[in-house]
């Protein structure tokens, strides 16, 4: 926080409006009045400066209850807290007000800071130099005879002018103590809610700027995926007819080729096609990421697949020098899977094992019907329960060949990431391979990992569920 911004919040601290009753507690205030009451004989009220009354301790006086029987007089008492309440003391300047003919009350103010929070009425009292009631509350209550009103009247506590003073600070001194303390509670309060309204403020405010990061980078991303697809797409159109222009020259269907055309055209049909299945990854990357591809899931047996792609793969082994083997389980059952999808991803890592594999190696391609452990899926609660286990069929395609260290596992799943990239390097590959793979699996609700190979080369695990997870 920039010392600019502390002093604003030190600003909205003080310039906060607050009333009495926001700084007193009503049960406090009571208490202190009612105490101050007992000692001094002197009734109290206090009130806000919105006028709500926070503490009173006396209620009607009986002199007010003598009065009401008459008539003048009942129009008199209710004359009183009109009176009372219209009062207008100054700082420092308490006013008298004359409730009924004799009887007095002091009303003066509670201020903060020059701020006026209320007032303090003292009253009703009499003043100590009058013995006896004046004549005119006598004519209040005419009609009653006047009996028993003096009696009423001496009964009011009898105070001079100095001593209602002397209370008067007494009780503003107790007064202030309270608001003191009542004042740095909500201070305090006010302050760590400023505080927290300001960090609320800061962190909605980054929250957009990430949200707004956010809405760019996906929009350029969806802007390179359509790019990508474009282009890999009207790359393929000509290249078609390259091929297909190509393969009509071998047959000699132009005519004759010399023996050397033939090995240039070879050379341009072989590029052809290898430019043709670097597009078709790339128009699979692009449908991939921008999830247009549609996988067709059917009941797949995943044996089936390990033998499809053992034969097609088969010559290139053999052109390697690197033994191709299968080992899986009989009569495994059905998952639900694209199959032509799922050979791809086979395709893609027993490739991957023949080129990393020096002549003389092996690679084994397997499958097996599996209980996954709830831990494996990733439910860190059911771990616990140990009773959310889901079948899977787990294919693995292990090589003898150079291995993946640890560090580079979870490199290679990265599109266009090669662990050597050298320019010097012999194998292939544009890699993009795996993040194809990766990506096909994830669609069928799989999962692909690397583990070494004893004693050395590497396996790909995959794993795909019999059946679609329950939606929760
Ligand atoms: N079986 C393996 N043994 C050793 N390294 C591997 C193996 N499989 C993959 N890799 C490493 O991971 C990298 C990425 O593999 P990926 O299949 O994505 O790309 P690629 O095979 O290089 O190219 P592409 O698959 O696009 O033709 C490879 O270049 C290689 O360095
Ligand atoms: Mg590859």
């Amino acid at each position: 926080m920039t010392p600019d911004e502390a002093l604003s919040l030190d600003q909205l601290a003080i310039e906060q409006k607050f009333e009495l009753e926001d700084l007193l507690d009503k049960g406090s205030l009571g208490e202190m009045c009612r105490s101050f009451e007992s000692l001094f004989e002197l009734p109290v009220r206090i009130y806000s400066s919105s006028g709500a009354l926070l503490a009173d301790t006396q209620g009607v006086p009986s002199l007010y209850r003598y009065l009401e029987k008459a008539k003048a007089g009942r129009r008199a008492v209710q004359d009183v807290a009109t009176g009372v309440r219209r009062a207008e003391p100054l700082p420092g300047a308490p006013v008298l007000i004359e409730g009924v003919p004799g009887v007095l009350y002091q009303a003066s103010l509670i201020e903060h800071e020059g701020r006026s929070l209320g007032r303090i009425i003292l009253g009703p009292y009499t003043d100590d130099s009058q013995n006896e009631p004046p004549a005119a509350l006598f004519d209040l209550v005419e009609e009653l005879a006047g009996e028993g009103i003096a009696q009423e009247w001496a009964n009011l506590p009898s105070l001079s002018s100095l001593a209602i003073g002397r209370l008067e600070r007494h009780l503003r001194a107790t007064l202030e103590l309270l608001l003191f303390s009542g004042l740095k509670a909500h201070m305090a309060s006010h302050m760590h809610m400023a505080s927290v309204r300001e960090s609320f403020r800061e962190l909605s405010e980054r929250n957009q700027k990430l949200k707004d990061a956010y809405e760019r980078l996906k929009e350029l991303d969806r802007l390179k995926s359509n790019f990508l697809a474009t282009v890999s797409h009207e790359l393929r159109t000509p290249l078609t007819s390259i091929i297909g222009y190509s393969e009509m020259l071998l047959e000699g269907i132009a005519g004759e080729v010399q023996e050397e055309q033939k090995e240039f055209v070879e050379t341009i049909h072989e590029k052809g096609e290898q430019l043709l299945e670097l597009i078709k990854s790339l128009l699979d990357l692009s449908k991939l990421e921008s999830g247009t591809m549609s996988l067709h899931k059917v009941a797949t047996t995943g044996d089936a697949i390990v033998k499809d792609v053992v034969s097609t793969l088969t010559p290139t082994a053999h052109k390697k020098g690197v033994y191709l083997l299968s080992a899986s389980e009989a009569d495994l059952p059905p998952m639900l899977a694209d199959p032509e999808r799922m050979r791809q991803v086979l395709i893609n890592l027993t490739e991957n094992a023949l080129k990393f594999t020096p002549k003389g190696g092996s690679v084994t391609l397997s499958a097996v019907h599996k209980k996954e452990a709830a831990s494996d899926m990733g439910g860190g609660g059911s771990v616990l329960m140990g009773a959310v286990r889901r079948s899977v069929i787990e294919f693995s395609v292990a090589d003898t060949g150079i291995g993946i260290s640890d560090a580079e596992k979870k490199r290679v799943f990265d599109a266009f990431y090669q662990v050597d990239s050298s320019s010097t390097r012999e194998a292939g590959g544009t890699g993009l391979g795996l993040s194809i793979v990766q990506r096909l699996v994830d669609g069928h609700d799989g999962k692909i990992s690397i583990e070494d190979n004893d004693p050395q080369g590497s396996v790909f695990i995959v794993t795909v569920p019999l059946k679609k997870p329950p939606t929760t």
